[in-house]
């Protein structure tokens, strides 16, 4: 399973992302070859919203090409057969990873399962499913005035957690913090993967609560999200490499 970085590419266009990962592969194949470390030069790569909704799928046809693993991260949540059969077309575009929202329900994941993998029908190795259980920007005071939501924030995280294990789903988008708690609900296989990491702690950006990669690695999350401390870092590989080294040896 897992254990692997996934860069967070967070830019406003195709060529803005080519641009970074020339930048980011053309360095690192020396790196590679003068440090003779194995670290993938193609690395894990995530597309937003942002992204995806100026560019459309020739962006994941682009990174597929060139050889990334792709986490589309649109975030669905509506009706379960709309989901469903939007799941069928991003299946078949062959990314590796895709998510939802938790609070669909369990229809509504199971429905996205079915879908997904119609569409993945074709390949051999499936995507994985993964569902946002409570966004961080979400806070337990906006839950209760807000949503009605009176049970503590780390509880709904649990429940939806094994809600989307229920429905056949590969794991959760969280917090490191969350990620000992909902291994511990929902099993070692189920997966974690998780923002909010800084190199060093006072680099936070917007991020409120941050780990650094080896803690996320010690606090047992598979795979970790970063974006600006490797797309904003003055040398990018060199970021990359540091992460990869402190989460995966
Ligand atoms: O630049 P940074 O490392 O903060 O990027 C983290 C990425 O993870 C961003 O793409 C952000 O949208 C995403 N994310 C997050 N917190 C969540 C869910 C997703 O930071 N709870």
């Amino acid at each position: 399973m897992g254990k692997d970085v996934i860069i967070a590419c967070d830019f406003a266009s195709v060529d803005e992302t080519v641009k970074f990962l020339d930048k980011l592969t053309k360095i690192r194949s020396e790196v590679v070859a003068c440090d003779d470390i194995t670290i993938s030069s193609r690395p894990f790569v995530k597309i937003g919203m942002e992204l995806y909704y100026a560019e459309g799928p020739k962006i994941v046809k682009m990174l597929k090409d060139r050889g990334h693993k792709v986490f589309l991260d649109l975030k669905l949540h509506d009706i379960p057969n709309t989901v469903k059969k939007s799941m069928q077309v991003l299946g078949e575009y062959g990314v590796d990873m895709v998510n939802l929202h938790a609070a669909g329900g369990i229809e509504m994941m199971k429905a996205a399962k079915e879908g997904l993998m119609l569409g993945a029908a074709r390949l051999a190795d499936k995507p994985k499913l993964i569902a946002v259980t409570q966004l961080t920007s979400t806070d337990e005071e906006t839950m209760h005035r807000e949503l009605l939501i009176d049970k503590p924030l780390n509880e709904v995280v649990r429940q939806y957690a094994l809600n989307a294990k229920e429905a056949g789903l590969d794991g959760v988008v969280c917090s490191a913090f969350e990620a000992e708690d909902i291994h511990k609900a929902c099993g070692d296989g189920f997966v974690t993967v998780c923002p909010g990491i800084r190199l060093v702690k006072d680099g936070s950006d917007d991020q409120k609560r941050v780990m650094t990669p080896d803690e996320a690695k010690a606090a047992s999350a598979d795979y970790i999200v970063v974006g600006r401390p490797i797309t904003g870092a003055e040398k990018p590989a060199e970021a990359y490499d540091e992460v990869m080294k402190m989460f995966r040896y």
